[in-house]
């Protein structure tokens, strides 16, 4: 009997957590995405982003571990997704197809929770093959860790919610010029390197000139 109900459960976690609209295959931006398996109009409710619901606590513990497990390589750390002030859905599941729908700056979806479930929907017509992408909303705080590679004209190089591209924007100044100083230091610090070189060298040619024409 209760293996029956577990069942059930999965078969439902599967149908929720696929859709007609969408598939996931390779992607540009990273390792793979969803695309429009046929065209999608205006506001439509893609998918579902399904998972585990956990308390906050538990969700970010598991973010901790898989963050540090995958440190160093090219894959996916992050599958949480906020669903309300108590919990999230660890949404690492092989039945969330949502899993996969990777993070743009100029995205053709945006989420929304509706009577407690997390949808993706279509923001704009999206064409048929259109790789589907919506705003993460990351805090710019851990903006380095997450480099962006969406590739679309807009990106503003790193996965960060667009409320706050304008700290972002901050940030990325600030790091520039600091580079722009620290590669100023190290050429002048070459260029003084290289005279007092060449000083040196003067300076021991001089004494072995002098050497030779106290022989001679
Ligand atoms: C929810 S997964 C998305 C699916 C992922 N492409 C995969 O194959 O597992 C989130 C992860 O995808 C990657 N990702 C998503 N959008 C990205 C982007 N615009 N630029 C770089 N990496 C991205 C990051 O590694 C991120 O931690
Ligand atoms: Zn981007």
């Amino acid at each position: 009997m209760k293996k029956e109900r577990i069942f059930t459960e999965r078969e439902e976690l599967w149908k929720r957590g696929s859709s007609r609209w969408c598939h996931a295959e390779g992607s540009d931006i990273h390792q793979i995405g969803v695309f429009a398996s046929r065209d999608i109009p205006e506001d439509t409710r893609i998918i579902e982003y399904v998972g585990e619901i956990l308390k906050n606590e538990e969700a970010d513990q598991r973010g901790i571990d898989l963050a540090e497990s995958v440190d160093g390589t090219d894959l996916a750390s992050v599958f949480n997704f906020i669903l309300d002030e108590e919990h999230q859905i660890d949404g690492n599941k092989e039945y969330n197809t949502a899993r996969y729908i990777n993070h743009s700056c100029d995205p053709n979806c945006w989420v929304d929770v509706i009577d407690g479930r997390i949808w993706v929907i279509a923001l704009r017509d999206i064409a048929q093959g259109e790789e589907l992408t919506f705003d993460y909303g990351f805090d710019v705080e851990h903006w380095k860790e997450h480099p962006c590679r969406c590739g679309s004209v807009s990106c503003v190089g790193y996965i960060v919610s667009q409320e706050q591209w304008p700290q972002l924007r901050k940030k990325i100044r600030k790091m520039l010029k600091l580079m722009d100083a620290e590669e100023k230091r190290e050429k002048a610090e070459e260029k003084r390197k290289k005279k007092k070189d060449k000083k040196k060298q003067k300076k021991k040619k001089d004494k072995k000139r002098k050497k030779e024409s106290k022989l001679s």
